[in-house]
């Protein structure tokens, strides 16, 4: 269903959901934009994705679980491979990174950005070229900064000076030149979350520009032997969708780029310009295509060296959300349904589902609007207005703020939340000692399991009593 064909909210709820939420047509439609492409519910109500049926697939590894579409997946990774042409386009395994999702990153081409030695551990473990890493973190151990030199990680963005010297003694040791990129902070004030702004100059990631650390930063690199400087990266955030954020960074981060050819006669062959394209998590989001965003980003930087007569820099990207975020969603199992009476004499309906703030952790952390099905039946009774919460021991524990749903929901249906791949799996824990889903990937009618489900003798792995 179109995000247009929805009705106004009647009067009853007026004050009790957000102003954009409008109580739907047919509540057993999907709304294309936030599902994954092979997303469709039958004649049934059923919700199928990658050609399964969601209630057949959860009868085999049960609930929550996170399901995962392959072709989705790699649809949407052609899309940055094939839209920002030219470019090294770098999937940002933070978002969700398992073995084979790493291959899938490998064979549709696209390099791999690390931040962890746990990351860079999956990576290797799937085969990935490590010339094809790029290795980011503000903290890196001295530890896991041997391990990726010595493992030949494409780069390292390195975002402290003490982290310039440790990595230029670790490849004097191992008898290397390490390829670095400086982290620079553009001073950019993204519209986005606060956590999950990245370039303004009051935080903990990069060199500040404005104060000239940058600057001093690439000089630091340029006298060490054992480090090459490959370029300057810059990522404002996360969750963003206009461009005028990065148009300001490219135009700060290119004037750094000419000084340092200028002063230091180095002239830098690559420019990242980081992550952070938006999905739609709601129909308030409204995502541009990569082929659209390249235009975009690729006109910024070409008129921008023009001014500054500059040859175009060799030029990367590492989008992360927009590559699983869509590509995957939650499934659960209503527990209990709630009516709670609302001031003005309106009731919100609370939907309690057996996962929670530990497989999402979006809705407390960031604020984070998502949305849902039923998907395991058709519904004919009236929409009503309600939140689907977890069942974690904190009133935060909010996976669907507000939706609308059928009015019979009742426990034993299944509730599917769309747009969770994005740090969903990647950021969840073990509150109230939860056991993480699984993640399943299916493709074709066939079901995957590429993340088992944690079990009682893991949690119980790493208490030694
Ligand atoms: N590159 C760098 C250097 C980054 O720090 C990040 C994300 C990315 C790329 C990928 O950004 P993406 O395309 O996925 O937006 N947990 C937060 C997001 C934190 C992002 C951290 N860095 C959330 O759930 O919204």
């Amino acid at each position: 269903m179109a995000a247009g064909m929805h009705r106004v909210p009647p009067g009853d709820y007026a004050g009790t959901s957000p102003h954009w939420l409008r109580e739907p047509v047919d509540v057993d439609a999907l709304v294309p934009v936030l599902w994954s492409s092979t997303a469709r519910k039958d004649d049934d109500g059923v919700l199928h994705v990658g050609g399964l049926a969601i209630p057949d697939l959860v009868a085999d590894v049960n609930t929550p679980a996170y399901v995962l579409d392959e072709d989705d997946f790699r649809s949407r990774a052609r899309a940055f491979r094939d839209g920002f042409a030219g470019y090294d386009v770098y999937y940002a395994g933070k978002a969700f990174l398992c073995t084979a999702v790493a291959r899938w990153v490998a064979e549709e081409g696209l390099c791999l950005d690390v931040c962890s030695d746990g990351e860079l551990t999956v990576a290797l473990r799937a085969g990935t070229d490590p010339a094809r890493i790029g290795y980011h973190g503000n903290n890196k151990t001295a530890m896991e900064l041997r391990r990726a030199v010595d493992a030949g990680v494409g780069r390292i963005i390195v975002d402290s000076f003490h982290e310039i010297e440790r990595v230029a003694d670790v490849a004097r040791q191992l008898g290397v030149r390490q390829s670095v990129m400086v982290r620079v902070t553009a001073g950019v004030e993204a519209h986005t979350h606060e956590f999950i702004a990245t370039a303004h100059e009051d935080q903990k990631f990069g060199f500040s520009i404005s104060s000239g650390d940058a600057f001093e930063a690439a000089s630091r690199v340029v006298a060490h032997d054992s480090l090459e400087l490959r370029g300057l990266h810059s990522h404002i955030g996360s969750q963003i969708f206009d461009t005028s954020g990065w148009e300001v960074a490219a135009r700060r981060v290119l004037a750094l780029h000419a000084r340092i050819g200028a002063e230091l006669g180095t002239v830098l062959p690559e420019l990242d310009l980081g992550g952070g394209f938006g999905i739609a998590y709601t129909t308030q989001d409204d995502p541009a295509d990569p082929a659209l965003l390249a235009e975009q980003i690729t006109k910024i930087v070409t008129g921008e060296c023009a001014a500054l007569g500059l040859d175009v820099p060799h030029l990367s990207i590492e989008p992360g959300r927009a590559i699983v975020g869509p590509a995957m969603c939650t499934v659960y199992t209503v527990g209990t349904v709630k009516q709670v009476a609302l001031d003005g004499g309106a009731t919100r309906t609370y939907v309690s589902v057996d996962g929670g703030m530990s497989d999402n952790i979006r809705p407390a952390l960031y604020d984070a609007d998502y949305s849902c099905t039923l998907a395991s039946r058709a519904s004919s009774t009236e929409p009503v207005l309600a939140r689907v919460v977890g069942k974690h021991c904190e009133s935060g524990d909010i996976v669907v703020k507000d939706e609308f749903l059928p009015g019979d929901i009742a426990p034993g249906d299944l509730v599917a939340v769309p747009g969770t791949g994005a740090y969903g799996r990647s950021m969840a824990s073990n509150y109230n000692h939860a056991l993480r889903p699984p993640v399943v990937a299916v493709k074709d009618g066939a079901a995957r399991v590429v993340v088992r489900r944690e079990t009682v003798d893991d949690l119980l792995a790493t208490d030694i009593g």
